[in-house]
Order: structure tokens, then C-alpha cells, then sequence
């Protein structure tokens, strides 16, 4: 049985190999894991080696001693570790972990390697002993605010996150966003050979779909959710295809099958558009069973998953026509991710400052809103929106309004957008264009 949590670890780098450390929650140890300087010597790439602290400060003196070997008993050791507390920092990050039931921490050559190729946050170390000390996070609790850009209160526009340009195929570039301290797309593909599922919510346009398509590329096999949307076509039937003999009735695998039976990732994007069967059928293939049923294929035993196979939902939760997911799926797909657009990164890609402005603005008196009323934020641009002004400017300020404004139908917030969008641009602007009138 393992549970996975989002939890503290601190870490450093001593000649280049990592070091970790964490709290065993159930046994109350704290324990330093690196790999093994002495297996590395011998040249089978490293055996991990992992010592238990009966206290937290030994275990941060160990994290900075010199070599893996601190001994809490040896008061030169001690001594030297003092030091070292009090003139050094230690990174802290909030990672996703997978505890077994002695409380050890499970892929930690993968943690490793994250740490030593992202970096924490720096803190002293008696503050990072506090940092452990805290109970690991559910990941269905509400964590927190994982995605940059997520509810901005400030006015000035961010600074992109910097992580590096993911190519998408047609020429076009995905810039990954922070999760979890590390970028998106890295989490994702953590995540999915933790055979972890997520779902991806937000307003239309903020970059969901982006996400997914520039974390697993051509791994993935999409699904659009829609009222229609049957278990038939997400799961196999029998389609009628010409032969020789006129026409024949073939079974063709639909996407849900093919993902299972290749290890791909299914987008399900828009998820709560379709009807609630669906959520149904993707229960056992996204729980411990990992298998599917073919009803309609009695000749065929269950289905199981190969390893690969992840679901990534994708909901709009601020829109028509849709539904709530069931309280099963929810929490099988349990990694939630607010998505939101990034203004940093929409400014880095070349957005009309002046449009990003007025986004901002918009964001602001959105959230206000929201955090007033306690509901969620009103409308504000995402980075579709953003593209689309951008690309209609050379029609002049009301063409590009019109596309910046074309996800809203809010008739008072489509008038304050376009009280915020005269003052920016010097320029009057209707809430909907006018054409003969
Ligand atoms: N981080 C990013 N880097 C580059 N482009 C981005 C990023 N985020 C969003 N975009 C761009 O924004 C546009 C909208 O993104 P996308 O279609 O992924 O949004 P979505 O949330 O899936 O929208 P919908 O809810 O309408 O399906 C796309 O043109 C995409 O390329
Ligand atoms: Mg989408």
C-alpha cells in the first residue's frame, strides 16, 4: 500500500551527486538519502544509500556535512555540522511522493535527479527542520495555488517562468509554467510514471490542451467530451468498413482502448461535457485495476492497461453545458490543477503590452470580485483571448476589443472591459461591434 502526498524534502548537491532528506511521518525518523559514493566508485551507477536521525537538526548537519557519513555520535562531527548550520542554506521543495507504509519515500533515484536538476527554495536549516515537520498534503486538498499566474493581485505583469521552450510540432513552442516547483510539463511526465491521473480546469483558452499536447507529444490520443459522446465510440465498435465482399462490419478500438493498449496518455478534454456513462466506464482503468471491460467484445478477456497508460481530463468550469464530475472520478483523476494563463509568458510572446495591461486590470477587479463575493473570479483574458486581440490590432482598437472580449458574454463586465480598454488605448470601444447601425 503506498499513499502519494505532497510533501517538504530538503536537498543539496555535494560534487554533483544529490542529497535528500525528509521526515518518515508514521515512525518519527528523519532520514538522509543520496546515493552510495563508494558503489559509485565501482561503477554500477550507484546504489542508493539512505540513514535514518532520531532528530532533525542531526539530519540537516548531515545534509550539509562534507561527506555522507556525519555521525551524530561523534562530537567533531557535531561540531562541524554547527558550523555548517549556521553559514549555509538548504533547498526546500514541495514535492509529489509516493510514502510506503514504513514511511520511506518510493522513487527517490527519480527525486534525486529532480533535485539536482531544478532548484528549492533556499532556507536556513533550522527553519527547513520546521518545514518537514509539517504534515504531508493531501493531494485532493486544495493545494496550493499550484499553477504561475494563478490569481494575480498585483498590477504589474509577471516575469516568465524561464524554463525552456518545448517544441509542439507546426512551428509553435509551449513555455512550460511552475508546478509544484518544477515546470508543468515535467510534472506531468512525473507524474505519469508515478501512473498518476490529473485533471486540468480553468477557463477556456488558458492553456489545458497546451499543456498535455507539450508534455507528451505524440503519446497522446485525444477525446472531446460532448453530450453525445458514447461509450461505444470512446471504447470500440463495430463500424461498417468496404472490402472485396462489399461492405463488413470491423471492430475498431476507440480511444480509451487504444491509450490502455498502447500505454498513451488520453486527453479527455472537456471531460464534463460528456454524459456522466463515461465517467463510469474510466473507473477501473484509472484505479488500482487498470482494466476495462469490453462489453460489446464478450469474446475478449478484460483489458489491462500497459504501462504508459495515463488520463488527463480537462474541464472549463465556467461555462454552459456542463456537468460535475462524480465524486469517484474526481477522485481517481486526483491530481486537480487550477490552470490560468501566465500574462509573463503571453508578454514573452511577443502580446501587445498595451493588451496585456488591460488583462491585467481585468484580473485584478476579477479576483477582487471573486474574494468579495466568495465565488470564483469574473471573466479576465486568458492567453487565447490574448492572441486573438493581438492578431485582429491591425483592424484597429474595436476589432481587437471584439476578439479580446470574445469568450464573455457578461454584459457589465464586457462595459468595464471596455471602460479599461479606452483608457489604455486612448481610444472609445463599444462592448459588441456594430455593423449597420
Ligand atoms: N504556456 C504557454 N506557452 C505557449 N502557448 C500557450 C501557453 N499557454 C497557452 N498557450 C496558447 O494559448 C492558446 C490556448 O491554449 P489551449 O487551447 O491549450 O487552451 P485550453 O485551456 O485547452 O482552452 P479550451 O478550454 O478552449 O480548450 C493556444 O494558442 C496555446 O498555444
Ligand atoms: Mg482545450
Amino acid at each position: 500500500m503506498t499513499i502519494r502526498q505532497l510533501m517538504s524534502v530538503a536537498a543539496t548537491v555535494h560534487s554533483g551527486q544529490p542529497r535528500l532528506a525528509y521526515r518518515n511521518q508514521p515512525a518519527d525518523t528523519w532520514t538522509m538519502v543520496t546515493v552510495d559514493p563508494v558503489s559509485v566508485h565501482y561503477g554500477d551507477g550507484g546504489q542508493l544509500m539512505r540513514t535514518d536521525y532520531d532528530v532533525g537538526l542531526d539530519l540537516m548537519r548531515a545534509l550539509l556535512f562534507d561527506t555522507p557519513y556525519f555521525d551524530p555520535r561523534d562530537s567533531l562531527d557535531v561540531e562541524a555540522g554547527d558550523d555548517l548550520l549556521r553559514a549555509r542554506t538548504v533547498d526546500v521543495y514541495q514535492l509529489p511522493v509516493e510514502i510506503a507504509d514504513d514511511g520511506h519515500l518510493l522513487d527517490v533515484k527519480e527525486l534525486l535527479q529532480l533535485v539536482s536538476a531544478t532548484s528549492g527554495q533556499p532556507m536556513r536549516a533550522e527553519r527547513a527542520v520546521r518545514e518537514l515537520d509539517a504534515a504531508p498534503t493531501d493531494f485532493d486538498a486544495n493545494i496550493p495555488t499550484p499553477v504561475a499566474g494563478v490569481a494575480a493581485d498585483t498590477a504589474h505583469v509577471q516575469v516568465a517562468t524561464g524554463f525552456d521552450e518545448v517544441p509542439m510540432g507546426g512551428g509553435r513552442t509551449y513555455r512550460p509554467r511552475t508546478l509544484f516547483g518544477m515546470p508543468d510539463v515535467q510534472f506531468l511526465q512525473r507524474l505519469r510514471r508515478m501512473s498518476g491521473h490529473a485533471r486540468l480546469s480553468g477557463p477556456p483558452g488558458a492553456g489545458k490542451t497546451s499543456a498535455v499536447l507539450a508534455a507528451f507529444g505524440d503519446d497522446v490520443l485525444s477525446v472531446q467530451g460532448h453530450p453525445d459522446l458514447t461509450v461505444a465510440a470512446l471504447c470500440g465498435q463495430y463500424l461498417p468498413v468496404p472490402s472485396e465482399h462489399g461492405t463488413q462490419w470491423q471492430w475498431v478500438d476507440g480511444p480509451l482502448t487504444r491509450a490502455m493498449r498502447e500505454g498513451k496518455v488520453l486527453l479527455f478534454d472537456e471531460i464534463n461535457r460528456a454524459p456522466k456513462d463515461v465517467d463510469d466506464v474510466l473507473l477501473p482503468t484509472v484505479d488500482q485495476r487498470r482494466q476495462l471491460v469490453l462489453s460489446d467484445r464478450p469474446d475478449l478477456p478484460p483489458i489491462t492497461a500497459a504501462p504508459g497508460f495515463m488520463v488527463v481530463a480537462t474541464l472549463n468550469d465556467l461555462d454552459t453545458g456542463i456537468r460535475p464530475l462524480s465524486a469517484a472520478l474526481r477522485r481517481r483523476l486526483n491530481i486537480h490543477v487550477r490552470v490560468d494563463t501566465d500574462y509573463g509568458i503571453a508578454a514573452e510572446r511577443g502580446i501587445d503590452g498595451r493588451l496585456l495591461r488591460v488583462a491585467q486590470n481585468l484580473r485584478t477587479s476579477g479576483v477582487d470580485f471573486g474574494r468579495q463575493h466568495n465565488c470564483d473570479p469574473s471573466w479576465y483574458p486568458q492567453m487565447a483571448d490574448l492572441e486573438g486581440a493581438a492578431t485582429m490590432l491591425e483592424f484597429g482598437a474595436q476589432a481587437s476589443f471584439t476578439a479580446l472580449t470574445a469568450s464573455t458574454d457578461d454584459r457589465g463586465r464586457l462595459r468595464e472591459a471596455a471602460q479599461v480598454f479606452a483608457s489604455v488605448f486612448g481610444e472609445q470601444v463599444r462592448p459588441v461591434a456594430e455593423l449597420g447601425v
